[in-house]
């Protein structure tokens, strides 16, 4: 599971099994040793947030059949390295060491910068690095147009017309006309995803989820309170009778989809569906909150019109998209924007002025000469995706011949079947072999896709090539029954 209780504050021993999954003994060593291991997976990925108090030994020990001693130096070790903190009368509780000993790095999401972004490779977050020769040109425009910003305050509330009039356009020429004054500016897509919570769901709603999917909506979604409801989403795709019974039968507050180059999947949702969708939400007053990070990132073929497109304004008003450039230009921008109909983004206006009052305005500006070179930039920044998608497709298909990996039509990402339930000992071991990987069930709840990895296709050629051989190095090293088999690597991928 994602998430252990929605307060994020107490996990009993029967919710921590379940998290742990039935798998977590049939690997290598003592029990007491991959329990501790497997709890600080949890930890690192954020399955276990931070203060999470755990059960005690002794009902953890029942729970999981162990003896009362395991328990007790498993928690040991973990109390040694840092990932729990324990007072008596009060328990044991979820924590990240100061200095993570044995476990380097951070899971953050920041460089690392100097000798760890050295060191180790990221392969646990999907995003591209900058396109640097088309970046500083509109740096430098940007610049130059700045003086004509700077004799006001500078706090534009909803962006800068400027752009909201650049993304408006792009909506409107994908098939969904847009003006300006229907898109707020935001601090990259995440923010917009908060944001949205903040404004239209209370502390124990329902929210509907796609299964896998973009792990920071689980974390998203713990932080107000309120319950993932997962949809499957399988190999074939967006099941919308299940959809649609499920919204049915839970009456979720909204529901949360990714239907351009879903992450992590890659899968496009079809234009019929989209429609379906659009007009399920609208029956059941379900607010439908689209993400767009990946529409851009068509490596098969461009996305089909946006969710909405075609349809009465009424079936509209359910409907809030959400943009970000971090995928399409550049992460450090830090610039998203949210789509909806113009009261809808009043709501959202008086939400955010209690936490942030507007976007920097030279970044908003980069933005705008991005976009308006994006025709140029894009297909560039595709086609040396699909290159990388295929490198890594190929390397990963030869060395593990036992595992099965797709072929994604756009996205960031090969969601690969292992075969086996090892990812998150996998994940584990490879940050002792210098790679960050993040393990399968961080996409989900429950527990859920411990068969699976998430392989972004983001590094550059060498660094691919260095992330595979650690990958192998790193399962050759898990031992078990359960290890992945490794073929030797040759050298013609
Ligand atoms: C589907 C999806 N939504 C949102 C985000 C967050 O993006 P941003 O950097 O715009 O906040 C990501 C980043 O990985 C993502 O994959």
């Amino acid at each position: 599971m994602g998430h252990l209780c929605d307060s994020g504050l107490m996990v009993t021993g029967i919710m921590l099994s379940k998290v742990l999954g039935e798998w977590w003994h049939r690997g290598d060593g003592p029990a007491h040793r991959q329990l501790a291991d497997r709890v600080q997976v949890l930890v690192l990925d954020g399955r276990l947030p931070l203060r999470t108090r755990l059960p005690a030994e002794r009902e953890l020990a029942t729970t999981l059949g162990l003896s009362r001693g395991t328990v007790t130096t498993a928690y040991d070790a973990l109390r040694e390295s840092g990932f729990i903190a324990s007072k008596r009368g009060a328990g044991s509780w979820v924590e990240l060491p100061a200095r993570p000993r044995q476990v380097t790095p951070s899971w953050s999401l920041t460089p690392y910068g100097g000798s760890v972004a050295d060191t180790f490779i990221d392969m646990a977050h999907a995003a591209p690095g900058a396109p640097t020769g088309d970046l500083y040109p509109a740096v430098q425009a940007a610049v130059a147009r700045l003086p004509e910003f700077l004799p006001a305050h500078g706090y534009y509330g909803n962006g800068i017309e400027m752009l909201r009039g650049a993304i408006a356009d792009r909506y409107t020429r994908r098939g969904l006309p847009t003006r300006a004054d229907q898109i707020m500016v935001c601090a990259g897509a995440q923010h917009g995803i908060s944001l949205v919570l903040a404004a239209f769901v209370a502390a124990g709603d329902r929210i509907v989820v796609e299964h896998p999917a973009y792990p920071a909506i689980f974390d998203a979604i713990r932080q107000v309170s309120c319950r993932a409801v997962p949809v499957a989403l399988t190999a074939l795709g967006w099941d919308l009778d299940l959809v649609e019974a499920t919204v049915a039968q839970t009456a979720p507050r909204l529901a949360y989809f990714i239907p351009d180059f879903h992450n992590p999947t890659g899968l496009c949702m079809d234009a019929e569906q989209r429609i379906r969708l659009a007009r399920l939400a609208h029956r059941r007053q379900t607010l439908l909150l689209i993400d767009e990070s990946m529409v851009e990132l068509g490596l098969e073929h461009p996305a089909p019109p946006p969710v909405g497109a075609g349809l009465p304004l009424s079936v509209q008003e359910n409907l809030v998209h959400l943009g970000s450039t971090s995928k399409t230009f550049w992460g450090g921008l830090r610039v998203g924007w949210i789509r909806g109909q113009s009261e809808l983004l009043h709501r959202l206006a008086v939400v955010r002025a209690g936490t942030d009052l507007a976007s920097p305005v030279l970044e908003q500006l980069i933005t705008v000469e991005l976009l308006e070179q994006a025709d140029d930039i894009l297909p560039r920044r595709n086609k040396e995706l699909a290159d990388r998608r295929d490198q890594l497709t190929a390397l990963v298909r030869e060395r593990f011949p036992g595992w099965s990996v797709p072929h994604p039509p756009g996205g960031l990402n090969l969601w690969i079947d292992l075969a086996a339930p090892v990812s998150s000992m996998l994940a584990l071991t490879a940050g002792r072999y210098g790679l960050q990987l993040a393990a399968g069930p961080r996409f989900g709840v429950d527990g859920a896709f411990e068969t699976r990895l998430r392989l972004p296709y983001t590094l550059n050629a060498e660094d691919t090539v260095t992330a595979v051989d650690r990958l192998a190095a790193a399962a050759s090293g898990m031992g078990g029954a359960t290890a992945p088999s490794v073929a030797p690597a040759t050298g013609l991928v």
